[in-house]
This record gives structure tokens, sequence and C-alpha cells, in this order.
């Protein structure tokens, strides 16, 4: 069977983002592939963080993955740091790793200017980490949101140059995308992400949906309620797209182009849907949240797992990497 890494940081509640972005078309693969999810809390430590909070945030994304629908049985829930063998990977990956393939990840660009007080080794080396976490489990496809295609490219090449300097064991994995590969926040311009104030997340009620919702931006053009509005510019037209029937996408589209609705009432039957496919999520959310001992038990089952697999591949790569030492033994 193939296998599959993905994983998500533990910085913040998670999002509508992270959900047609990542999650959902993750409860597609998990019946096709063997999965391995990882909370990646080593990457959420690379920018300030407060060390309370940190915890309360991996037990809501264990809890998130569990009341999205991932199942425990069917692939294993991990925790990054506590398998000790992605940082042992990541540093010897550091060292066939060229700096200039990491100073022109885009994403180290925006964290440079985001934190230049607090630029760390970290943020640069947030790439090799990543290619650890995947090629650990020697991934064959990374299910993920747009953002992170530069990061699984950065993986391919390393390794071809893993693979090339010491001797074939790592495949070279493909990227999965979904329909919601980019969801932007509710301002319409930034990606929707969870250090932003333009999410909407999986636990909020439909009360807290429509209240965002309300006043969320859409066809900057379409000022009064009698102007015609082009969905195709309209940020919440694309949420339309993910979340609503065909005939409501056709209504709303009309309807906007010949300004038969208005902003509100195409935002009132998105709000309605949202909170639908929400609803299962967040009643899920609210039973686990209760059931800390459960959690830590699929954690720690998952990370005894994911350590066999792990310790299997660095076996391998000991002995190609040449730190088999004959004369200990
Ligand atoms: P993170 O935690 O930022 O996001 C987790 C997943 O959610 C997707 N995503 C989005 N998709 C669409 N629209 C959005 N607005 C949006 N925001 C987030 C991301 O693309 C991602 O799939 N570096 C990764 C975590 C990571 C990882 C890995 C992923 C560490 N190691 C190994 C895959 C494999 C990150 O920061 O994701």
């Amino acid at each position: 069977m193939k296998r599959i890494f993905s994983g998500i940081k533990p910085s913040g509640r998670l999002h509508i983002g992270n959900y047609l972005g990542a999650i959902k078309n993750w409860l597609t693969l998990q019946d096709e592939y063997q999965c391995v999810w990882g909370i990646v809390d080593y990457h959420a430590i690379t920018v300030p963080y407060d060390l309370i909070e940190l915890e309360e945030r991996v037990i809501d994304c264990a809890a998130s993955y569990i009341a999205a629908g991932l199942d425990p049985e069917k692939s294993i829930l991990m925790l990054q740091s506590q398998v000790k063998e992605h940082t042992e990977l990541t540093w010897i990956l550091n060292t066939i790793t060229p700096i200039p393939w990491l100073e022109r990840v885009p994403t180290f660009k925006d964290k440079a200017k985001q934190f230049s007080a607090s630029l760390n080794m970290g943020l640069l080396d947030y790439p090799v980490l990543m290619a650890a976490d995947i090629i650990l489990y020697k991934a064959d496809a990374v299910p993920v949101g747009e953002d992170q295609l530069p990061h699984l490219e950065l993986t391919r090449k390393i390794v071809r140059r893993f693979n090339s300097t010491f001797g074939q064991i790592f495949p070279e994995p493909k990227s999965i995308i979904s329909s919601g590969a980019l969801i932007k926040g509710l301002d319409g311009k930034s990606k929707m992400g969870k250090s932003l104030e333009n999410c909407i997340y999986l636990d909020e009620t439909p009360e807290e949906i429509w209240k965002k919702l309300s006043t969320a931006v859409t066809d900057p053009q379409r000022i009064r309620r009698n102007d015609i509005g082009n969905p195709e510019v309209c940020n919440l037209f694309s949420l339309h797209k993910l979340f609503s029937t065909k005939d409501q996408i056709n209504y709303v589209n009309n309807g906007c182009k010949t300004a038969d609705i208005g902003c509100l009432d195409c935002k009132r039957i998105l709000s309605d849907n949202i909170s639908n496919e929400l609803a299962p999520i967040r009643e899920n959310l609210i039973k686990l949240k209760n059931n800390n001992d459960y959690l830590r038990d699929v954690l720690n089952e998952g990370i005894k797992k994911s350590k066999e697999i792990a310790r299997q591949t660095m076996y391998e790569v000991y002995d190609k990497i040449g730190v088999t030492y004959k004369f200990l033994k």
C-alpha cells in the first residue's frame, strides 16, 4: 500500500482553510493509502509562541483531526517532537542542502520580513524539517494546500540529491492538491491563516459564522444594493463553489450579476451551508475536548507506530551515509 504523510502546525485553532485545503482531502485518502497525519509542533516553535498555549493547541489539533473524520484505526496520528528521528534526519539532510535553496523559499522571505527581530535558523531550516517529516515515512504523496508547493518542490530536490549522493532509498513524493487549494481570508486579500484575524474556525457557532460573514469583503465594485456584481472577483463566491449546491451557485451567480439579490442574501445562504457542514465537526469537538484520555491514547499509539517506521528508515540511512561503524560492534 502506498504511503502518505501530511501535517498541520499547532499554532492556532484550525480554520476552514486547513479543512478545505488539507483535511477534507485527507478523509478521502485514508482508505486508499497508509496515512501518517502529523501534528508538527517543532515547526510551530520557529516563531515566538506561548508555552502553555502550545499544549492546548496540540490537544485541539488532535481533537480537530478526529472530529473532522480522520480515523485512528485506519491511519497513524502522531506528534512530531515525540519521534526524535524527525530531527535526526533533518540534521543529515542539512548536510546536503545548499543554503541558497533555502534562502529562495517564498515563505522564508515572508517570515524574514515579518520576524526580522527574531529571525532564527529554525525558520531557514523549516523546509528541511518538512522534507524529513515526509521522507522518514518514505511517503509517495503529500496532500497539502497550494501554499506548501514550494516546500514540496524542495523536498523532491533534497530527495534527488540524497539518492544520487548515497544511493536510492527515498521515493520522490508527489503533491496532492484539493479543490480548495488556496482559501483567502474574510478580508478577501491575504491567505486565510491561523495567525491572521481573517478566519472562520472549525468550532465556530452558526451565530459566530454569520457575524463574521456579514462583514466579510465581497466584490469591491458593488457598493450599493442595486449595483450589479461580478461573482468571479468575489471571495465569497469562491466559498460558495466549495460549500453550496449547484442550484444555489447558479442562483447566487445570476442574482449577483443582475442585482436581483444583495450581498447579504448571498452571505445568508453561504453562512447556513458552512454552519451545516461544520455542525458535526463542532459537535464531535465538544465531546472530544472532554476526553483527553482518549486523545492521549490515540497519540501515544500513533507515536509508537510511527517510531517503528522511522527506526527502519534510519537504519537504512545510517548504512548509506556510513555511520554504521563496524569497530564499535
Ligand atoms: P499549516 O499548518 O500552515 O497548514 C496546514 C495545511 O492546511 C493548508 N492550508 C490552506 N489551504 C488552503 N487555503 C488556506 N488558506 C490554507 N491555510 C492552510 C496548508 O496548505 C497545509 O496543507 N509546513 C506545513 C506543515 C508541515 C507539513 C509537513 C505539511 C510540516 N511538515 C510535511 C505536509 C508534510 C504548514 O505550515 O502547514
